[in-house]
């Protein structure tokens, strides 16, 4: 079984700010650093550091060598990784004092997919390979019908939410990881138990992690829920906290860890990745995650 993660690579531009600028507001930022990051790129380092081999597949642009660098040195297999000779993707991203986040996402090189290259890539995997998806690459849709035509599992991350979502065929998504805004975006309402519950009727062979924000996370299929509160951690940067936990969860659930424990080791590489930098570099790797956990930290 083959693990592949098409997505997006972006070079994050990240500002600190005591808070996010409003409309017709200058103010000057204090500090200003540029990470790797992307859903796609963070996902699968999140992904090699749970201990999963995984490919990526996805275009970087003219600047995208250190993105590539970045996947490579955590040992993520970028063999389908194509550069081209244009604009590669980027984020603006503002994080205020408290580490919550704003990120102005430009596409560039994510939204130039095309079915050619989709179609080269997959050729490469078939029956039972999993295969990760965000929101940030163009032709979602086709990508997820060619997987699935090709017996893949589908694992989606629907973010950013938005509406080319309404035109993939989802229900051929094996896992859905979304957060709470997302889950209300897809149903309309804004409580956990009905977002679920209208989620596993909309798509009822499908399972679900909903992401609560302090709230914690629960897992949900057919009428099985396991909640998992976060750890509490002081916030430095909430970028890739998302990414990192769909990372680890879908890692453990690789590894046949049992639910349960598949949700407590996501919450707690996302908590440590919280109270860090930065998108990818906040990302730790199992052997952190573990032995935070066996301390009780
Ligand atoms: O999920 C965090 C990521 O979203 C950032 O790394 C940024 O690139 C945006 O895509």
């Amino acid at each position: 079984m083959k693990v592949l993660n098409y997505g997006s690579l972006n070079v994050d531009y990240v500002y600190s700010l005591d808070h996010i600028v409003q409309g017709g507001e200058t103010i000057l930022s204090s500090k200003m650093e540029v990470f790797c990051g992307g859903k796609g790129l963070n996902q699968s380092i999140a992904l090699a550091r749970a201990g999963v081999p995984v490919y990526h597949a996805g275009l970087v642009g003219e600047e995208g060598s250190i993105l590539l660098d970045a996947c490579r040195e955590n040992g993520v297999d970028t063999s389908y990784i194509r550069q081209m000779d244009c604009k590669g993707g980027h984020t603006i991203i503002q994080v205020d004092a408290g580490g919550q986040n704003c990120i102005i996402l430009y596409g560039g090189t994510n939204q130039m997919q095309t079915k050619e290259y989709v179609d080269e890539v997959l050729a490469n995997f078939g029956e039972g390979d999993f295969l990760i998806l965000q929101n940030e690459v163009n032709l979602l849709n086709y990508i997820i019908d060619q997987g699935y035509d090709r017996g893949m599992k589908i694992v989606l991350n629907p973010s950013p939410f938005d509406e080319k979502l309404m035109d993939c065929d989802l229900n051929k998504v094996y896992l859905f990881l979304l957060n709470e805004i997302e889950g209300k975006q897809f149903t309309g309402f804004a409580d956990e138990d009905r977002i679920l519950t209208a989620l596993a009727e909309k798509f009822p062979e499908a399972r679900f992690v909903l992401t609560l924000g302090s709230d914690g996370a629960v897992y949900c299929h057919g009428k099985e829920r396991i909640f998992q509160d976060i750890f509490p951690v002081k916030a430095v940067d909430t970028t890739a906290a998302g990414d990192t936990f769909t990372g680890f969860f879908v890692a453990s659930l690789l590894e046949e860890v049992p639910v349960k424990d598949a949700l407590r080791i996501a919450a707690k590489a996302s908590s440590i990745a919280v109270s860090r930098p930065g998108a990818s570099p906040s990302i730790p790797c199992i052997e952190e995650v573990k032995a935070s956990l066996s301390l009780g930290k």
